[in-house]
């Protein structure tokens, strides 16, 4: 259990200042502590609840190389889940804590997993966009202050990159196939576009933890730095599968460099990380359903640990 300090503390701020990881023994302010626990959990949460929109296209994928790709990429999805977990509760957090927290509402998940996976494209556009969108935020996260955490983002990125790759392989196959295909593409890029520039978090000007995490260093980059670092890759991704950003303003400063987009709809966003998107009732109840069902398996695990004890 780490050392939570109120005043600010000189070994804490010294280790901050010169870039290193603070460590789970180390003292920390209590602020930095639930800042963190917050973050980490939410991350995990987002982690898990991904898995319920691919998993429902495990028994519908096209092919059995298909299938086979997409059940490593949901086992590893599991993985990060369990790294993170792992990570908050170096901060002194438990796991079924931290799963009721999930469970009532009381904790967040990435507001992009309450929108539904109509299609196969819908599982290309996830891989793409969804974990090409956590890849950016997760190389700066490498650099986080936390060390548990840090560490744990080595291992998630090496992961994400075949993740985001099968699902750009996915939208260029369908992109360049029938035309019934590409519009199934398209249709996915349309729907999937801006919920995944939202995965950023809301504007710098609004983001209400910003400012202690750069403090922190727990954030090294902005809401809108990282989200403008993934508009700029992703723009020339789909312009070379042929596919079109669905944003009529979309336009490429020239002076800049970077491609301008329209205003995101953020009381969508809002509404959504509040509850009321399309599928947060669903993901929550079939999280507690599961866990309930899933319980045998973790009495079983901690009976078998406890005759190793
Ligand atoms: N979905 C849900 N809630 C969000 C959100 C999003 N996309 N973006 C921001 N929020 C919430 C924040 O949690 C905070 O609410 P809270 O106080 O109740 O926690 C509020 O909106 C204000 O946002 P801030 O910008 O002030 O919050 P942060 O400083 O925490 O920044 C963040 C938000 C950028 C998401 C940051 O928390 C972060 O980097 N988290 C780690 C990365 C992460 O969680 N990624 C989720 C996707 S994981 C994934 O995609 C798995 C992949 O394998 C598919």
């Amino acid at each position: 259990m780490p050392t939570t300090t109120s005043a600010p503390d000189d070994f804490f701020t010294a280790k901050i200042k010169r870039g290193d990881n603070i460590e789970p023994r180390d003292p920390m302010p209590e602020e930095y502590r639930r800042h963190l626990i917050r973050q980490i959990s939410q991350h995990a949460h987002s982690e898990i609840i991904g898995m319920q929109p691919e998993g429902n296209w495990i028994t519908r994928a096209p092919s059995l190389r298909a299938k086979m790709i997409l059940l490593a990429k949901i086992q590893d999805e599991g993985g990060h889940g369990l790294y993170l977990y792992s990570a908050a509760e170096t901060l002194g957090v438990g796991r079924e804590e931290m799963i009721e927290q999930l469970q009532t509402g009381k904790a967040r998940y990435s507001s992009v997993f309450n929108y539904p996976a109509l299609t196969w494209a819908d599982i290309g556009a996830i891989g793409w966009l969804v974990d090409g969108a956590a890849i950016v935020n997760q190389v700066m996260l490498q650099r986080t202050s936390y060390g548990p955490y840090a560490r744990a983002m080595v291992r998630i990125c090496k992961e994400e990159s075949f993740h985001q790759r099968q699902g750009y392989e996915i939208m260029a196959k369908m992109a360049a196939g029938t035309p019934e295909q590409r519009d199934m593409a398209q249709d996915a890029l349309n729907r999937w576009w801006a919920p995944a520039l939202m995965m950023f978090g809301p504007p710098d000007a609004e983001s209400l933890h910003s400012k202690k995490a750069f403090l922190w260093k727990i954030k090294r980059e902005s809401n809108d730095a990282l989200r403008q670092k993934f508009i700029d890759k992703t723009v020339q991704q789909a312009e070379v599968i042929g596919l079109k950003i669905p944003d009529p303003e979309l336009r490429l400063n020239a002076e800049t460099g970077h491609y301008e987009t329209s205003p995101l709809n953020w009381e969508e966003f809002h509404r959504v990380i509040d509850g009321y998107g399309p599928c947060n009732r669903q993901r929550l109840e079939h999280h507690r359903r599961v866990h309930e069902e899933g319980a045998w398996v973790r009495e079983a695990a901690a009976a078998y640990a406890g005759k190793f004890n």
